[in-house]
């Protein structure tokens, strides 16, 4: 079988091609890739079974024959973040628009597996904080980034191709994204700043990358997940409190919260939002915001995240010295 991969060089598609490449040794793989020597780079030992194909998702003439020829697609690729601008239009709906378009061209086609966001459902203004998101909520995405992956899900739906949509909550694990959100969080941790000591009230929901490649998987070749959306994280949403003091421990740090309201915290709670972004930092900080239930994809498939976010953290913080 050929599977096709987009976004390999990236943080979530490099840990799912490392993944494929261990667990299904016998299917071949094909990569498109902007930048031949970042995925070279990344393997010590590039498996025979890769073969990387230099292009662009918005240029489908650099991948129309090898994408017409595979029978599973794994579209992983897009522009990420949590922020506004058109590029998030051109980068995450119109190279899906091409993906699909080129895509409806092939007959041996058994399943697109698109990789999405929780940003793609989000929490509408006035929801309620705490309740878990699930695929029955209404999708309001708050940020250009997740209307421009909603509006991919979409073009996906309505193109009688045969799907499965995963949209993951938070993501970490090994080859994070420089500049991640995690890694940044390390680094203030390590500089020991002040925000990092305030027990903020908020939980997220997340998902080791090796847990998300097993799902992945099973996405592609589950019956049950045919043309369905899944919400995918671990069961258990993670406090920002539990995060703090893990990622402390796992560092070695002598960490404690101060438990009296930090002003400047309060102040900036209470500020009027800017819009995008630091708004939603905001309400993940201090709500349960980005909060969801994998209760639909258990239903389906029987998996579920096994990773504890501890153990994943844990491994994460062991794999950062080793990544090239
Ligand atoms: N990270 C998270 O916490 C998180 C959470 C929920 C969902 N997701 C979703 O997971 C997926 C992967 O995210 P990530 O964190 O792995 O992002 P990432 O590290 O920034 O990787 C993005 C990948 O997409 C590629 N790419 C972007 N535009 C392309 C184009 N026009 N043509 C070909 N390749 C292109 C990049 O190639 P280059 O290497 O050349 O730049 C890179 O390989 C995304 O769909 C994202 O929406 C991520």
């Amino acid at each position: 079988m050929t599977i096709f991969v987009t976004g390999s060089t990236g943080f979530v598609g490099r840990n799912l091609l490392e993944y494929l490449v261990k667990t299904q040794p016998q299917q071949q793989f094909v990569c498109l890739v902007r930048d031949l020597a970042k995925a070279r780079a990344q393997w010590a030992q590039q498996p025979p079974n890769i073969r990387w194909l230099v292009g662009d998702l918005l240029r489908p003439d650099t991948y129309r024959e090898a994408l017409q020829s595979a029978e599973l697609v794994f579209h992983v690729a897009a522009l990420v973040g949590l922020r506004d601008g058109d590029a998030f239009f051109t980068q995450n709906t119109e190279a899906t628009r091409q993906l699909v378009y080129t895509l409806t061209a092939s007959n041996r086609l058994r399943r697109l597996v698109f990789v999405s966001s929780i940003s793609a459902t989000d929490r509408y203004p006035g929801s309620p904080a705490t309740d878990c998101m699930t695929e029955a909520f209404p999708s309001q995405p708050q940020t250009d980034y997740g209307r421009s992956k909603l509006q991919a899900e979409q073009r996906i739906m309505a193109s009688g191709l045969p799907y499965t949509i995963m949209a993951p909550a938070y993501i970490y694990g090994p080859h994070l994204r420089a500049g991640a959100s995690t890694e940044r969080l390390i680094n203030d941790l390590k500089a020991g700043k002040r925000y990092t000591r305030f027990p903020f009230p908020g939980a997220v929901s997340a998902i080791h990358v090796e847990d998300l490649s097993e799902a992945l998987w099973i996405a592609a070749t589950h019956p049950n997940t045919l043309n369905e959306r899944f919400l995918i994280s671990h069961p258990q949403p993670v406090s920002i409190v539990e995060a703090l003091a893990t990622l402390a421990d796992c560092l070695g740090l002598h960490h404690t919260f101060t438990p009296s309201p930090n002003s400047n915290l309060e102040r900036y709670r209470r500020k009027k939002p800017a819009p995008g972004g630091n708004a939603i930092l905001r309400r993940i900080l201090w709500e349960h915001y980005f909060a969801c239930s994998p209760a639909k994809w258990y239903r389906a498939t029987g998996h579920q995240p096994a990773i504890a976010f501890s153990d994943g953290v844990r491994k994460t913080l062991a794999s950062l010295s080793k990544t090239p």
